[in-house]
């Protein structure tokens, strides 16, 4: 923390900004803790009190200045982040004090933003925290990304890398609901035990300690017709020689990628088998279906009340813990989707 950081009240408003870019995977010298107090609402605008903040393996993207969806966060900014929380004011509209609503909050305590931005969230529904997870924008993308693209029929073999995580642990228990076989790729023995115990993976490989090219290709005897990748890398590379004809591959993204020195990011070398096997290769982003998520939050919600969808939250305590939640992630210790509550 800066030397900002002394004496805080509980409600002094706190902002991490990003300081310094990191070379690989951000430590707690890219960020920086000011209290900077919250500007009154305008026009148009509500003020948020945030209660749940989401980790991304996406917020190394989004501070690399790089070409990408969405502009990167410029050194001295607040850090940009899935939040949810409550509205203390408003000058819109749109939301009403006392309403809860989820969106680009930034990793800060309170947000002035205007409403259009913020998609309001019905805390009925579920509890808050799976409205941040499998029944959020990390369920949202496994269900796209999966059934639009992916396109997955009765009988045909799915593989799902980082199955154990937030979108690959529902990409699983999808697939499944669609009658699938479905192979799991996670990161040791206890996360596999999870992919095939509790989301009901029909084999799992050990990416850390399987032989990868030889495990992958014992689990799926019949060859592989949807790749659900969150990934990249090896995994990437193997898979590709598994695919049947007309195969599937939904880059949903590639975290064994993110952290690389200079953002270089290695791309696969067997990606002519998806023109020996007129395969379809798809990248998208979750903003591609936002017009439709009334339709994932129908389905997803279903499934979790009749006992087919399980979902798990891993939860760090205040906003202090940020940095390394972040680097949690990269070193594959969450259990879950990871959340900070505030
Ligand atoms: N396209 C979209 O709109 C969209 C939206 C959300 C997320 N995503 C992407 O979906 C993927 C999963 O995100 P998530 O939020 O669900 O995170 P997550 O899977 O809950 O957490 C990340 C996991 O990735 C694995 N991992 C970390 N470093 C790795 C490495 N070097 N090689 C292989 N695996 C590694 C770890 O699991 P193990 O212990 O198993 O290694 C870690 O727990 C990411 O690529 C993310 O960028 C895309």
């Amino acid at each position: 923390m800066s030397a900002q950081d002394d004496e805080q009240s509980d409600d002094t408003p706190t902002q991490v900004r990003l300081s310094k870019l990191p070379s690989g995977v951000p430590d707690e010298s890219t960020w920086r803790f000011t209290h900077d107090p919250t500007p009154e609402p305008a026009d148009g605008e509500v003020t948020l009190r945030i209660e749940w903040l989401s980790i991304d393996p996406a917020m190394v993207g989004w501070i690399t200045p790089k070409k990408s969806y969405i502009e990167a966060v410029p050194e001295g900014e607040v850090m940009r982040a899935f939040g949810l929380g409550r509205v203390v004011a408003s000058r819109s509209p749109r939301l009403s004090v006392g309403d809860y609503a989820f969106g680009f909050t930034g990793v800060q305590t309170e947000a002035t933003m205007n409403a259009m931005m913020l998609r309001p969230i019905d805390p009925s529904i579920a509890p808050l925290e799976k409205q941040m997870g499998g029944l959020g924008m990390t369920g949202f993308t496994a269900y796209f990304g999966l059934l639009d693209l992916g396109q997955p029929k009765e009988g045909e073999t799915v593989v799902v890398s980082a199955a154990a995580g937030a979108v690959g642990s529902v990409a699983v228990q999808v697939a499944k609901i669609h009658g699938c076989r479905v192979v799991g790729v996670a990161g040791g023995p206890e996360k596999c035990a999870y992919v095939k115990d509790e989301l009901g993976a029909d084999v799992v490989v050990d990416y850390k300690n399987d032989n990868v090219p030889e495990a992958l290709a014992t689990a799926t005897p019949k060859g592989v017709d949807v790749y659900f990748d969150n990934v990249g890398g090896e995994v990437l590379d193997v898979t590709l020689m598994l695919l049947n004809r007309h195969a599937r591959i939904v880059l949903c993204g590639a975290v064994s990628q993110y952290t690389n020195p200079g953002g270089v990011m290695q791309g696969p070398s067997n990606y002519l088998q998806i023109t020996t096997q007129s395969a379809k290769l798809f990248g998208f982003t979750m903003r591609d279906y936002l017009h439709r998520v009334p339709e994932a939050l129908q389905d997803l919600s279903k499934w979790m009340d009749e006992g087919r969808l399980t979902t798990r939250e891993h939860i760090l305590e205040g906003i202090e813990c940020f940095p390394s939640a972040v680097k949690m992630i990269f070193a594959g210790e969450n259990r879950g989707k990871l959340l900070i509550r505030i």
